[in-house]
């Protein structure tokens, strides 16, 4: 280099070239800063699928109330007494999926038309059977009476025998099993 050049450039001969100072501690900071931000960001956006895979049971629980076949419709246009039935039942409890049987009762209300009950008695739980000699439904654990319709006679019950939606599709008797909360003096859905 001439000695033009190194005049040029700031140096002179025999004197080093300035060394550059390190970046300032600010501006490390900020760089942390933003590089944090910027991880927090993703990692939030990332787990937005995976919040909403855990949560689905919880916002699909309304869905996973299905229907179940009773049987044909016709087979108890002329019922004289409660008759029971098994009916298959979807559940979910979280990610499990199960099928199980539960007892129903198809009778007739007041005004001669045919209705399911719940065989769970609203008391305490226990299964309510139909007496044929006394006409009547009984609970076993706690002495509970129903009327053949279900309305309460006598016992520690709250109220009558549960109803269950029902509705007929393609000449089939179909039920919307529910579960309903005991010592309730009026019907309410279980959570
Ligand atoms: S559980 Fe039915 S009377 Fe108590």
């Amino acid at each position: 280099m001439s000695d033009e050049s190194r005049q040029t450039a700031g140096l002179v001969e025999g004197e080093k070239k300035p060394i550059e100072p390190p970046s300032s501690p600010e501006r490390r900071t900020f760089l942390g800063v933003m590089i944090g931000a910027g991880m927090t960001i993703f990692g939030v956006l990332a787990a937005i699928p995976l919040v909403r895979f855990a949560l689905y049971p919880l916002y699909a629980k309304a869905a996973s109330v299905t229907w179940s076949d009773v049987g044909p419709a016709d087979s108890f246009a002329s019922l004289s007494a409660p008759v029971q039935k098994l009916v298959s039942v979807e559940q979910r409890d979280g990610w499990r999926e199960s099928v199980s049987e539960k007892p129903v009762y198809v009778t007739k209300d007041k005004q001669g038309q045919v209705v399911v009950l719940s065989a769970i008695c609203p008391h305490l739980g226990c299964q309510v059977t139909w007496s044929a000699d006394r006409q009547d439904f009984f609970c076993p654990c706690h002495g509970s009476v129903f009327a053949p319709d279900g309305t309460r006679i006598s016992g520690p019950t709250p109220r009558g025998m549960d109803s269950l939606e029902s509705t007929v599709q393609d000449g089939q008797l179909k039920v919307r099993y529910q579960y309903f909360r005991q010592l309730m003096p009026n019907k309410e859905v279980a959570d």
